[in-house]
């Protein structure tokens, strides 16, 4: 005991502080632990890296762009488009697992979304964007919605028990989902740096999609004469 006593008489210049590091063995890393509070440096120089002057100053303008692109709205004639886009797909998707009667209920509400959708393209949107983007993208999708029309007239006439049911409207999904990959991928992004109203084109295709959602004769037969632009 005697001995020991003799033995801390080296460390009370510093031992004061380290004796706290009961691991013993792992001293060093104790010692630069203590030693970090000290040298606030060390601290400070960890946090300048994610801050860097230079960075921050270049930083801000690209982000805040990124940003900007992300959040401007679609315009109206846009806007609308997709938000169909989205109701029908939601309604394809329940398809898969919805029981039969609901199926044919989805059939029926996808079809006569799929009539007033297409025929508002048709009529106003596809005409006054047709000149003004790419060639034969509008005839294209002319031609998607043709066959997707010949789907729809079969569905239509289906009552939901025959064994091509579930495939005609599986079938008509794919097909749609497809042509709004397209839609929106392509036409959408060139109409939007066409110049063209697409707020103005909206409001005029919301009131058409208005009137063709009430217009019974259209939902049963009208749809299948040929459109004329508006
Ligand atoms: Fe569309
Ligand atoms: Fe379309």
């Amino acid at each position: 005991m005697a001995t020991k006593a003799t033995t801390p008489a080296k460390a009370p210049a510093k031992p004061a502080a380290k004796p706290r590091s009961k691991a013993s063995p792992a001293k060093p890393t104790a010692r630069r632990a203590a030693a970090k509070p000290a040298t606030a440096p060390s601290v400070t120089a960890v946090r300048a890296v994610p801050v860097p002057a230079t960075t921050s100053k270049a930083a801000p303008p690209s982000t805040i762009k990124t940003a900007a692109t992300t959040l401007t709205p679609d315009p109206k004639a846009v806007a609308m488009l997709k938000e169909d886009h989205r109701a029908v797909a939601a309604l394809f998707k329940e398809f898969k697992d919805a029981t039969p009667a609901r199926q044919l209920a989805i059939a029926r509400e996808t079809s006569a979304m799929l009539k007033v959708h297409t025929r508002i393209e048709e009529e106003i949107f596809y005409p006054e964007i047709k000149a003004r983007i790419e060639d034969d993208m509008v005839n294209e999708a002319v031609v998607e919605h043709a066959s997707a029309k010949d789907l729809i007239l079969q569905i239509d006439a289906m009552t939901g028990k025959e064994e091509l049911f579930t495939a005609s409207v599986t079938v008509l999904s794919e097909l749609i989902d497809h042509h709004v990959r397209e839609e929106e991928a392509e036409m959408f992004r060139q109409a939007k740096a066409s110049g063209t109203d697409l707020d103005a084109l909206g409001e005029r295709m919301e009131a058409r999609k208005a009137e063709l959602e009430a217009d019974k004769a259209f939902l049963t037969t009208g749809w299948l004469t040929p459109p004329k632009p508006r």
